[in-house]
């Protein structure tokens, strides 16, 4: 049976760096592997007068990495097309309805449409209202719109642009990217939970000790830096990419492994988060900015930032959620950049024996009931290594009895990772099927934007005390005083 997907994609931001460097690339694969063959066409669209030509010298160069023969480019580029257009002007949509009917009859499209709005998010309402008022949407096939983050920069604004979108478009046919939902680990997370009786059991207050994830990027701002100063790392990383994360953590058993089973799920997990309350947020979240390290600029120096910025480019938390199976279980999250290494973890920190037999002073000593001995922590390792590592205690090799950590490990062998299917294009693959099981859905985003809100309320009221943290450190001392005065600590020190 053929694998092959209809569709015609229309790309709003086709000269940009997102579609240059993911989107091409993403499909030129799904087209390799045979997903997409005959039957598909692209029109690229943004203001630059482009020729078709040229749009196919573009698609060829953002392809360079992948080492293709250029036969397979070059018969690729000839499904792409361009049209020079402003999307604020009316006239831009009927030559695209014009240009789509065309490449429809002659791909043998079926009305099959995907709008990627890889675009600044404030031309998102504009460009669904004009598909709707030009009659762009076919009756045919399906019509599926793309969208990028920020999905709003507070619930307000989110609302705003959801309204506007599903003024055109349902909520079953709007796809949100979160890329972190494309990454193998984080599609994982499911996997090992309910694939898994022993974790499933124990994946509850009764002992999971505390749950720490860790997103850190060792660049600074880079060329994000207009967009960064606007949003912080609360923003641009907590709303979206953790919390999603949290509620794969901690959702329920779906009944069934669909999309809207799971998307029931994280909902109920987000609307368990417990609220903060505007006095809770200083003892419950940290924020941070670097300051200069030894060959790094301070955040306040970078190109494009003000000298006074008072944005954050770190942020750690403990949140808490307030139902039957997590009531008491901190989870530690924490993002920035400048940090020390680039990597994303997550540790699930297991409760301590109750009983140290191996050493029974330990026990007397310890007024908790808990032991010196080391926690059980299974660690799930989402890049740049993908696999996971279980610490347990055992038996030093040699005479008498003590008792020392060891490791299991595993990681995906580097040669079927490398095979394996870059975030966004295994998200355009699932977007072809229909299937939003790995895109972020409203009420997801609505929840999410509540709770971050009113930490980002309470920082705009006070001011920080920035820079407070060295690059190539792992963020503000506070932030390790937040674990401390749990008796906790990060898993992962640098
Ligand atoms: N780049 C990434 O890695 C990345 C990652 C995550 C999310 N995103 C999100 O993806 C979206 C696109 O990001 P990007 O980095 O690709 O931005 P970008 O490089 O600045 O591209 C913006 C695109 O919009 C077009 N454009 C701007 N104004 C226009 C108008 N009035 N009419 C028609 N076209 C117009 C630009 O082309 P012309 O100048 O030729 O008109 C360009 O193709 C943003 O929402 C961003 O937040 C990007």
């Amino acid at each position: 049976m053929s694998n092959e997907k209809i569709a015609l994609f229309t790309i709003f931001g086709g000269t940009g760096d997102l579609a240059q460097r993911k989107l091409y690339p993403s499909l030129f694969k799904l087209y390799q592997k045979g997903y997409l063959k005959d039957h598909f066409a692209v029109i690229g669209t943004a203001r630059r007068p482009w020729t078709d030509d040229h749009y196919h010298e573009v698609i060829s160069d953002s392809l360079a990495d992948l080492n293709a023969d250029q036969e397979t480019v070059t018969q690729f580029a000839s499904h792409f097309y361009y049209q020079s257009h402003d999307v604020t002007d009316a006239e831009h949509y009927r030559t695209l309805k014009k240009l789509s009917e065309k490449l429809d009859a002659q791909y043998g499209l079926q009305g099959n449409r995907i709008f990627y709005l890889a675009m600044a998010p404030n031309f998102f309402g504009t460009i669904a209202q004009h598909l709707r008022s030009e009659n762009i949407l076919t009756d045919n096939g399906f019509n599926r719109v793309i969208i990028e983050k920020p999905f709003g920069h507070d619930y307000e604004s989110a609302k705003e642009l959801n309204d506007q979108l599903t003024a055109t478009f349902n909520e079953n046919q709007i796809y949100r990217i979160d890329h972190y939902l494309g990454k193998e680990m984080i599609q994982n997370i499911t996997a090992i939970r309910f694939g898994n009786n022993i974790w499933e059991s124990l994946w509850n207050n009764r002992y999971i000790d505390n749950v720490q994830i860790t997103l850190s990027e060792k660049l600074g701002v880079e060329e994000r830096a207009v967009y960064y100063d606007n949003s912080g790392a609360l923003r641009d990383m907590v709303q979206n990419h953790i919390l999603q994360i949290l509620s794969l953590l901690t959702m329920d058993q779906p009944v069934e492994f669909t999309e809207n089973d799971i998307d029931v799920e994280k909902v109920k997990a987000l609307r368990s988060l417990r609220p903060l309350k505007p006095e809770e947020v200083a003892t419950n979240f940290v924020r941070g900015q670097y300051g200069a390290g030894d060959d790094a600029k301070a955040y306040r120096d970078e190109d494009k930032i003000s000298s006074d910025s008072n944005t954050d480019t770190f942020v750690a938390g403990k949140v808490m959620i307030d139902n039957y199976r997590w009531s008491g279980v901190p989870f530690y999250i924490r993002t920035g950049k400048r940090l020390a290494d680039k990597f994303t973890r997550i540790d699930v920190v297991f409760k301590r024996p109750v009983v140290n037999i191996f050493n029974h002073e330990d026990v007397r000593a310890n007024d908790d009931a808990a032991t010196s001995l080391d926690p059980n922590i299974l660690t799930i390792n989402v890049e740049p290594t993908e696999g996971f590592e279980l610490r347990m205690n055992a038996k030093a090799i040699g005479q008498g009895f003590a008792t020392t950590p060891v490791k299991l490990n595993y990681s995906h062998d580097a040669e079927a990772t490398a095979g394996s299917p870059e975030a966004y294009e295994r998200l355009l693959h699932d977007a072809l099927n229909g299937d939003a099981t790995n895109f972020t859905h409203w009420q997801e985003v609505a929840d999410s934007w509540k709770f971050v809100d009113v930490i980002q309320k309470y920082w705009d009221e006070h001011q920080p005390e920035f820079p407070n943290y060295r690059p190539g450190t792992m963020g503000p001392d506070a932030a390790d005083e937040l674990l401390r005065q749990d008796g906790h600590r990060w898993v992962y020190r640098n």
